[in-house]
């Protein structure tokens, strides 16, 4: 884990509410996808833990969406301007166990960390589906981007305006050697049903200090509590216990 300052290149809208911050910094601490950097901001107490969408260099990339004081605060930054974040943290997804045709499968601010395992796996020479879910066609965000590095991307949408209508569970193709998941956790129940093989989830559930401190994001597994923050966010098919 890391400290560092960065400087913003770039803070964009994508889509309805959602903004991609280029940072410009030190990034050699993030060193899978699905790892998770965490911002100080202004006035606030806890961070704000946002996934890595690419990390090359000295260059990382988010992709966030306003829904409250810290994202807010994010999106009125302007090019220059620095902000401070925790990086390197989080397990990540293991690109070992992939397969020869993984499948990608997330839903709205689930889709960022896929972009750069989609990235990873493809410089493997593995042949990369992604099915992305969106709420409506003014949220769809990274098709464009993701195709671009050759994957085959369904979006689907639950308005029907974009893509299939409905959830990322009714796009889903049959012929895939393994998963990868990150998403709303019902999105990501209902992924868990639907799914015929192994796979694995990434949790983007509400974070106390972010590094495994406070113990304030542990949850249940079937080889007793681990915290998302540390020994997550993902976790895989097998291990993973629903509360409900
Ligand atoms: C490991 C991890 C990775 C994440 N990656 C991304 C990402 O790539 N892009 C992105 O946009 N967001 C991501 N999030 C969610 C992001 O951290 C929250 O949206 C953000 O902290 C909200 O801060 P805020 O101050 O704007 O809103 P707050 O004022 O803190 O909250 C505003 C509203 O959003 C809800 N909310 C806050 N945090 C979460 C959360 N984690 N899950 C569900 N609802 C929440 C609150 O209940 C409240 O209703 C991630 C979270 C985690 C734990
Ligand atoms: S957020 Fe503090 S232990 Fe996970």
């Amino acid at each position: 884990m890391k400290d560092v300052l960065f400087e913003i290149k770039e803070n964009v809208p994508l889509a309805k509410a959602v903004y991609r911050m280029t940072l410009s910094g030190d990034a050699s601490d993030v060193t899978a996808p699905g790892q998770f950097v965490n911002f100080r901001l202004d006035g606030l107490y806890l961070r704000r833990p946002i996934s890595v969408c690419d990390a090359e260099g000295d260059s990382l990339t988010v992709i966030y969406k306003t829904v409250g004081e810290g994202t807010e605060q994010m999106s009125r930054m302007a090019k220059g301007e620095t902000i401070r974040a925790l990086t390197g943290l989080g397990n990540g997804y293991d690109l070992s166990k992939s397969g020869r045709k993984p499948l990608l499968i997330g839903g709205g601010v689930g889709v960022p960390p896929l972009y750069m395992l989609a990235k990873r796996l493809i410089s493997e020479g593995k042949k990369v589906s992604a099915v992305i879910g969106f709420n409506s066609a003014d949220e769809v965000f990274l098709e464009r981007e993701l195709s671009s590095l050759g994957c085959e991307v369904t979006v689907a949408t639950a308005d029907g305006r974009a893509g299939v209508r409905g959830f990322v569970t009714d796009a889903l193709p049959d012929d895939y050697s393994y998963f990868y998941t990150c998403g709303p956790e019902p999105m990501l129940k209902a992924v868990y049903r639907r799914t015929a093989t192994s796979g694995q989830f990434s949790f983007e559930e509400r974070m106390g200090c972010g590094f495994g401190a406070c113990m304030c994001c542990s949850c249940r597994t079937v080889t007793g509590y681990k915290r998302i923050c540390r020994d997550g966010p993902v976790l895989e098919k097998e291990e993973i216990l629903w509360e409900d």
